[in-house]
């Protein structure tokens, strides 16, 4: 008998779809101007089912001002993905470079505070739309040290990682967050300092769900591009390649099949996304680093990455829950008002001010709203909730709950989260259900 019939038999004909017959999906980085240009949305539409905006959600674009927000370019990119059957990565909360000039001049706990606030703001303004988010950029130096590159982020405390993680979860806690880097395209000693990183992450309970490889190549692929894929996978994390481009020449076509291969050989990388559409989109110019040509046509790299899709081993897939019909008549009286819940707090503190994330957790009988009350530290203040409504910002705090958020069922959870001024330690929430 010949085992021509494998599982994994597919013939999706385009990248999306191929990739979706696998669980998985296959993005470009969009420039968002360009989707008022027809030939650049025909291929869009037609071969992707996942985008990442290009430059317009980085702090620079859309906080030009400290405390004024631009959303207006990638929310066009959501509406079109939306629109289109896509999902969305969101590029990126914290990096060092395409800083807004008002943030490159600041330093200490003000710039520790208007970075918190920025990763809070933009993932609640985003919040449910947003398959994964690189939550920080380019953390790590290049070359042997495997430690952190210089910058203002990383001179406000080596925590900044942790806490931007922290306070995209409170803001976003359905999103994916990923730390995505490049040169990190096989076990060397960047990657190592990463792997290092998320290792501890996990074992901290640091909310971090995935790593990006933006896997920005040149004429050859590191031997061992999936075994460094697998390790950070078996570390519990989710792996992407997240800016996928290629330097022409003999080899390219090559390289983009065996990344193909690499990434579906690993159960935990759950997409590709390339660096642009057509050769003359991408940002390495002369490198005509992409899939399509300058007139959109399919080059040989486009036939192996597909063909690579089609080949490849799916996700294995967990079967639906399905919940059985209830078999008692619905209840004709309201479920009872009271039943308690409990709420406790994670902080996250630097030197003048603190990120507080709160779980709250329903009670037996559920509830149909909650209130939690903090008693902040003399002197301490708040400045920013999300996913709850304050009341006072200093001595004996309260928060109400929102309207998503404010039905639990019994033993359910919901997180809420406040910034504030001054210290946060010693705060014991307590909660009441109605
Ligand atoms: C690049 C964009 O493609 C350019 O248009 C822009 O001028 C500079 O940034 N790593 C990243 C991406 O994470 O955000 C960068 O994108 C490419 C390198």
């Amino acid at each position: 008998m010949t085992m021509a019939m494998t599982t994994g038999a597919s013939a999706g004909t385009t990248l999306g779809a191929s990739a979706a017959e696998k669980g998985r999906y296959f993005g470009a980085a969009v420039a968002v101007n360009k989707l008022s240009n027809s030939t650049y949305t025909t291929i869009l539409n037609r071969e992707f089912n996942s985008v990442v905006a290009e430059n317009e959600m980085k702090w620079a674009s859309n906080e030009p001002q400290q405390g004024v927000f631009n959303h207006s370019s990638g929310d066009r990119l959501v509406s079109h993905a939306q629109a289109n059957g896509m999902s969305v990565r969101g590029h990126t909360l914290l990096w060092h470079a395409q800083q807004p000039g008002w943030a490159q001049g600041m330093s200490g706990s003000a710039l520790r505070s208007a970075m918190i606030n920025h990763v809070t703001q933009v993932a609640t303004h985003y919040r449910g739309k947003i398959h994964s988010w690189d939550v920080v950029n380019e953390a790590f130096a290049d070359g042997g040290s495997g430690g952190r590159r210089d910058s203002n982020l990383q001179r406000t405390g080596n925590d900044w990682i942790e806490a931007a993680f922290r306070a995209a979860d409170a803001a976003d806690p359905g999103a994916k967050l990923c730390y995505n880097d490049y040169n990190t395209d096989g076990i060397n000693a960047k990657s190592t300092g990463i792997y290092n990183m998320v290792r501890d992450f996990k074992s901290r309970g640091v909310p971090i769900d995935c790593v990006g490889f933006q896997s920005h190549l040149g004429t050859s692929l590191a031997s061992d591009y999936q075994a460094n894929l697998q390790r950070f996978a078996d570390l519990g994390v989710d792996v992407q390649i997240t800016e996928l481009d290629v330097m022409t020449g003999g080899n390219q076509a090559n390289i983009f099949g065996a990344v193909t291969r690499a990434c579906m050989n690993v159960s935990r990388c759950t997409g590709i996304t390339v660096w642009g559409v057509r050769d003359c989109d991408s940002w390495r110019g002369s490198d005509n680093a992409l899939l399509f040509d300058c007139n959109g046509n399919k080059k040989a790299a486009y036939t192996n990455v597909l063909n690579a899709l089609n080949a490849g081993p799916g996700i294995p897939t967990t079967p639906p829950t399905t919940t059985p019909p209830p078999t008692d008549p619905p209840p004709t009286t309201p479920p009872p008002t009271t039943g308690g819940c409990s709420a406790s707090v994670s902080l996250n503190s630097w030197n003048g001010g603190f990120v507080a994330s709160v779980k709250v957790t329903a009670g037996s009988a559920g509830t149909n709203g909650w209130n939690v009350s903090v008693t902040l530290p003399s002197g301490a203040g708040v400045t920013n909730t999300w996913s709850a409504t304050a009341s006072g910002s200093s001595g004996t705090v309260r928060f109400a709950s929102v309207d998503y958020n404010s039905r639990l069922t019994a033993g359910q959870v919901a997180e809420f989260g406040f910034q504030g001024t001054g210290s946060g330690a010693g705060m014991t929430p307590t909660c009441t259900a109605s």
